[in-house]
């Protein structure tokens, strides 16, 4: 089933888990979390960014491919642009055909943010897109990103900006940052103003920056509210990993077999990830049979 994002958190949200977006910067990673989450029960985002785009996965190719199998799929399935940078990249993904869109004009001043993702959700909705906005700001882990507050999200702001703008679904900056954190840390996050965060909003939120956050801070975080988590470089790693093994173990694995390694390392590592948060079992036959797919 191909389905915007508002499907899938809307359900996330009424029953306190979480669904995991990962980047997929080609046809094995998609296949890999597609079939993982069908063999779950799961619903999944498949989601990559511009940068991604221009190095690997270029959206004429990706999005009939990746549509293709979510049709397929038996469980709900969005392709989310993440990190969307304008509003003209926007309008090229809904017209490429995702399902979902990401504005992320966090770094920007509040009101040019608030302008920014309240023109992207009136244009998204009116072509049954739904839309993810941020708020706060999830920076980079190699700068040493999320580890004081300054830019963390404000839960009176975070109210008004959902007003304002009518997003689906709110990322917030709570302590967490993009990309891979120095060997050895891991992020403090800050629980209460989740708490507060989700008694205010009762909507669907965002994590970004999931890899190396912990499973202790993941599972916390999920009990606080979180509905999507991007997941990205862990990703990457599990696949890196299975390739740097088989080739140590057998140097003569050719390339044939190098993807299949790939791929496989990559369908466990969703598989194991959604068990984490809790996203398993949610979309089987008896579920859709009393209504709580919906
Ligand atoms: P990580 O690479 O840290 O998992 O972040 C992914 C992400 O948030 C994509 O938007």
């Amino acid at each position: 089933m191909f389905v915007n994002m508002k499907y899938i958190l809307d359900a996330a949200n009424r029953d306190n888990y979480a669904v995991m977006a990962i980047n997929c910067i080609n046809m094995e990673m998609a296949r890999a979390a597609i079939e993982a989450a069908e063999e779950e029960h799961s619903p999944i985002i498949v989601q990559f960014g511009v940068g991604q785009m221009t190095k690997m996965a270029h959206p004429t190719e990706m999005v009939p491919m990746i549509k293709a199998m979510a049709e397929r799929a038996s469980v709900p399935v969005c392709l989310n642009l993440d990190h969307g940078p304008s509003f003209e990249a926007e309008v090229d993904a809904i017209k490429w055909g995702f399902s979902n869109v990401m504005i992320d004009a966090s770094s920007l001043p509040y009101e040019e943010n608030v302008r920014r993702s309240r023109m992207v959700v009136d244009m998204a909705h009116a072509k049954g897109i739904s839309v993810e906005a941020e708020l706060g700001h999830v920076g980079q882990a190699a700068e040493g990103d999320g580890r004081t507050a300054d830019m963390y999200t404000n839960v009176e702001q975070a109210v008004e900006f959902v007003k304002e703008t009518g997003v689906d679904a709110l990322a917030v900056a709570i302590g967490t940052a993009h990309g891979k954190y120095p060997e050895g840390f891991v992020p403090k996050l800050d629980f209460q103003r989740l708490a507060e965060l989700k008694a205010a909003l009762k909507m669907p939120l965002v994590l970004h920056g999931g890899s190396g956050s912990g499973e202790e801070n993941i599972r916390k975080a999920v009990a606080g509210g979180i509905n999507k988590i991007n997941v990205c470089t862990d990703a990457f790693h599990a696949a890196e990993k299975a390739i740097k093994a088989k080739w140590e173990a057998e140097p003569n694995t050719d390339y044939l077999g190098i993807c299949m390694v790939a791929e496989k390392a990559v369908k466990e590592f969703v598989r194991d990830y959604i068990r984490l948060i809790g996203s398993n079992n949610r979309y089987t036959f008896e579920a859709a049979d009393n209504g709580s797919k919906e």
